[in-house]
C-alpha cells in the first residue's frame, strides 16, 4: 500500500550539514520526496506540534531544541512510507539504534536525535497537515 509519512531533519542535523546526507539516503531507499522546505519553529509552533507529548518530563526541552534552528520537513512516498521510514532512521534512543540506521549515525542523544517520522497514519496526516497544504502534494 503506498502511503504517506512526515520526515524531519532536525535542528541538530542541519547545523551539522548533515541535509544533503539524509535526503541521499532517504531517496537511495526507495521513497519519493513529494514535498520539502526548510522553516524555523517558533517555540509554539513546535509545541502545537508535539502537542501528544505535552504531559511527558522533556516536553519543555524538546520544544526548545525544536525551535532552536532550522530544520527540512518532508513528505515521504512509498509502499509502507511509516514503518520503512522508522525502520531508515533506527531507534529514538542513538544507544539503541541498529548499525546502519540513520541515528546510529548522526544521532547525538535521545533528543538531539537528527530525524523524526510519524508513527501511525493519523499522526502522520495530522503532521503533513501541520506543515503542508494539499495544493503542495497534489
Ligand atoms: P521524535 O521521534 O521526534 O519524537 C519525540 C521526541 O522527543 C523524540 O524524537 C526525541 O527527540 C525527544 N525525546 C527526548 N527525550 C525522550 C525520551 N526519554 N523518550 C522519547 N523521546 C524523547
Amino acid at each position: 500500500m503506498i502511503q504517506r509519512t512526515l520526515a524531519i531533519i532536525k535542528p541538530d542535523a542541519v547545523e551539522r550539514r548533515l541535509t544533503g546526507r539524509i535526503i541521499e539516503r532517504i531517496e537511495a531507499a526507495g521513497f519519493q520526496i513529494r514535498a520539502m522546505r526548510r522553516v524555523h519553529l517558533s517555540k509554539g509552533e513546535a509545541e502545537g506540534f508535539y502537542e501528544v507529548h505535552r504531559s511527558r518530563p522533556f516536553f519543555g526541552s524538546l520544544t526548545q531544541f525544536m525551535s532552536s534552528g532550522p530544520a527540512v520537513v518532508l513528505v515521504l512516498e512509498a509502499d509502507q512510507a511509516i514503518t520503512k521510514w522508522r525502520a531508515l532512521m533506527g531507534a529514538t534512543d542513538p544507544a539503541e539504534a541498529e548499525a546502519g540506521t540513520l541515528r546510529k549515525e548522526f544521532a547525538q542523544s535521545i533528543e538531539r536525535n537528527a530525524t523524526h517520522g510519524s508513527d501511525a497514519p493519523e499522526t502522520a496526516a495530522y503532521e503533513i497537515g501541520y506543515f503542508f497544504a494539499g495544493v503542495d502534494l497534489a
